[in-house]
């Protein structure tokens, strides 16, 4: 084991260009602005547009993250990417994201834990430069939902959103970096948010498609009830593995799927405003890719300064859920 900690060096995302408003969603289907926003707190949220996948949106926030490390990709010697719609089921989305990338051979692989895949990422990747087995390393998480979406399913259309986001980490001693985490899963919640088809259990066929069952499905309320007990208890949890309490809390960032849900979290710990950072409003629910896009705002409009607690909080399906203590600064 090493005595270095894994800290952030490197921020980094990527967004398609094309918007879809909740206005657009009106034309559509028989839903309104009022009951998207109201109910989800998501005014407007990115589609990827032709050509752009999971693997070419995660080399470019990775792109990204690395001019903001000012390294260049053969110094990452670990990757993993976090993601739930890879470009294909075999090869992982985080080799493509390599050969995009030119980056010399390396441990790359997918991890797929919904939309906690992040911070499962950021846990394995901090083991590694903890373990010594990785100096440097890239999470990555990259989610083009709009491609498993029913547009024609009201009750999941409104929510999702495509994006990318990144960080770089390296070890190194000191104060600064991850200082603990927390992953954990209820496999016995799977059914309430799942994409059926085109697995073992269910082979894609004339029949899966013309049932709609490579759509993803979700039952909210049950995710719902689900979610606002895990975001605390993931908070809550990671804070008591670094042997920290609430009042030592500068920062949270939590999984943007529904902002009722993160209410609920502030309202319980007592939380201000400018201490929870929330941009549901401009990309909807993007997966993987809410913790990299929330910190990279969280970082340009100030509040994600050296010296601050940060807690990255989220939840998804498995059902997973899992947060990670970050002191913020290289
Ligand atoms: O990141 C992965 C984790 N995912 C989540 O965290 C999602 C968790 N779930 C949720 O965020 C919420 O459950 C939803 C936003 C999905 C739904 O909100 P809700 O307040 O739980 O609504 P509901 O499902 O209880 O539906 C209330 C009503 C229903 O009508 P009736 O039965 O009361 O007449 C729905 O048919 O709203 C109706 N409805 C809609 N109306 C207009 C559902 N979707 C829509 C829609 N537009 N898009």
């Amino acid at each position: 084991m090493s005595n270095l900690r894994a800290v952030v060096v490197g921020l980094g995302t990527y967004t398609p260009a094309r918007i879809l408003t909740n206005a657009e969603l009106e034309q559509r289907l028989d839903t309104s602005d009022e009951w998207i926003t109201s109910r989800t707190g998501i005014r407007e949220r990115r589609i990827a547009g032709p050509g752009e996948t999971a693997s070419t949106m995660g080399a470019a926030a990775v792109e990204a993250a690395l001019t903001d490390a000012g390294l260049p990709v053969e110094a990452i010697d670990w990757w993993v990417c976090a993601t739930n719609t890879g470009d294909t089921v075999f090869p992982s989305t985080a080799g493509r994201i390599l050969a995009h990338l030119g980056a010399p051979p390396r441990p790359a692989f997918d991890v797929q834990a919904g939309c906690t895949g992040f911070v499962y990422g950021l846990e394995l990747a901090a083991n590694a430069i903890a373990a010594g087995s990785a100096r440097r390393a890239v999470v990555v998480g990259t989610d083009v939902l709009s491609a498993i979406t029913d547009w024609e399913d009201r009750q999941t259309a409104v929510l999702f959103g495509d994006g990318a986001g990144a960080v770089v980490l390296e070890g190194r001693p000191g104060d600064r970096g991850i200082l603990a985490s927390y992953l954990n899963c209820d496999g016995t919640g799977g059914p309430f948010l799942m994409l059926p088809a085109g697995g073992s259990a269910m082979p894609a066929s004339v029949e899966t498609v013309a049932h709609r069952q490579h759509y993803l499905k979700m039952s909210g309320r049950e995710v719902f009830k689900f979610a606002v007990r895990a975001l605390p208890d993931a908070v809550e949890q990671v804070l008591s593995r670094a042997g920290l309490d609430l009042a030592d809390l500068d920062l949270l960032v939590p999984h943007q799927a529904n902002r009722r849900i993160i209410e609920a979290a502030v309202e319980r710990f007592g939380l201000a405003p400018e201490q929870v950072v929330v941009n549901i409003e401009r990309y909807g629910n993007t997966s993987v890719a809410s913790i990299p896009l929330a910190l990279a705002d969280a970082r340009a409009d100030g509040r994600l300064r050296d010296g601050r607690l940060v807690v990255v909080a989220a939840f998804g399906a498995g059902l997973t859920w899992g947060a990670a203590a970050i002191r913020w600064g290289r």
